[in-house]
């Protein structure tokens, strides 16, 4: 579960040897990457600046009254910085972290494990926490509430429960599904903090930092170009830029201009609005299949062959976002916009859904 090592010389001598990676290994190297580009203090956070603000005061207040702040729940969908954060809390206190996932924790007993080998003060960070099974979410109520654990010794009626006493700590717990989350569990949260998809402004400045950590040249078009296909999104911004390097280092002089830029990302399959395949399977799936609409999810995602998390977690958001695709209580539709997206002209039909409508 932890971070692998990373150091500066991991990314820079290792070009030649990225090339000739498979995808499995790619993704890994993209991900020890990933760890070296990823903010490590609040002030290197960009964007998000309420969320930021509200961490900030949480911390400075604890900090002052020589207590662990809330607990805090991060949500919103994939990339957009919950780990970052969670580290950051652990890193903005000085203290340890410890770090897990909802599915990671299978039985309670694990988590009280975990829970009962936590130093005073230190951050648990769970990851998914959406999925936690039942039994460990029991466990986790008085954990959060009281730092205790109440551990069952024995079956039946003579089972007893024996408490114990945790050190304090602070929960940081990360979902891509708030909506998943039962009542006691969300309650236990002093802290809900929603992370908001990026604006072209706030990732062509996280394009360029990243662009100086990894040493490479880039134009402001050719960050505003890469910021502007990443799907309001700072993990896509930092792969889109890796693979638009590659392309700058072997088929230009090195410097990310606008014109490289475009081309590589045309090259990956990445469109003028961030689309990627899988995007523009499910949008012409949504138009040539089923007409436009609609459809369930679980319908869509058979059609493109994708796991439904995947079309309603990482496609859906999006898709929403830059109006193409709109959710009704019947099921999912094309918007104009959609349709005209795939150069296709939409019915005039009073059903259809503008952008904007949605
Ligand atoms: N606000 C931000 N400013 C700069 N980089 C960011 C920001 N948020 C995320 N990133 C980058 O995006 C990557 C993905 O963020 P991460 O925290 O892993 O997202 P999540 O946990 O929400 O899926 C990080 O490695 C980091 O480099
Ligand atoms: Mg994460």
């Amino acid at each position: 579960m932890d971070e692998p090592e990373y150091t500066p010389e991991t990314e820079f001598s290792s070009d030649e040897w990225a090339a000739a990676l498979t995808a499995a290994e790619a993704t890994e190297f993209d991900r020890l990457a990933e760890a070296g580009i990823r903010p490590g203090k609040l002030d290197d956070v960009i964007g998000q600046t309420r969320v930021r603000e509200q961490i900030s005061l949480l911390l400075e207040g604890a900090r002052r009254r020589g207590s662990s702040p809330d607990h805090l729940l991060l949500s919103g969908p994939p990339g957009l910085g919950k780990t970052t954060l969670a580290m950051i809390v652990a890193t903005e206190l000085g203290v340890g972290l410890r770090q897990t996932s909802g599915p990671a924790i299978e039985r309670s007993g694990d988590l009280a494990a975990i829970l009962t080998s936590l130093g005073p003060g230190e951050v648990l960070f769970i990851d998914e926490i959406h999925r936690i099974a039942r039994p460990a979410e029991e466990l986790l109520y008085t954990a959060m509430e009281d730092f205790r654990v109440d551990v069952i010794v024995g079956k039946g009626p003579g089972a007893t429960a024996i408490p114990l006493e945790l050190e304090p700590f602070t929960l940081v717990g990360a979902t891509t599904r708030a909506g998943l989350l039962t009542g006691p569990l969300r309650d236990r949260f002093g802290f809900l903090g929603q992370l908001e998809f990026y604006d072209t402004a706030e990732l062509e400045a996280i394009v360029s930092r990243s662009a100086g950590i990894l040493n490479v040249e880039t134009t402001d078009e050719g960050a505003v170009e890469i910021a502007s296909r990443s799907r309001g999104t700072p993990r896509i911004a930092n792969r889109l830029l890796r693979r638009v390097r590659d392309f700058a280092q072997v088929r230009a002089d090195g410097t990310i201009t606008r014109t490289v830029a475009a081309e590589a990302l045309a090259l990956y399959d990445v469109d003028d609005l961030g689309l990627d395949r899988l995007d523009r399977a499910v949008l012409g799936a949504l138009v040539k299949t089923f007409g436009g609409g609609p459809v369930g999810i679980a319908t869509l995602a058979v059609a493109v062959g994708e796991e439904s998390d995947t079309v309603e977690q990482v496609c859906e958001p999006y898709l929403v976002r830059a109006g193409l695709l709109a959710r009704t209580p019947r099921g999912r539709v094309a918007t104009a916009e959609g349709w005209r997206h795939l150069g296709m002209t939409p019915p005039s039909t009073d059903g259809l859904f503008e952008a904007g409508n949605a």
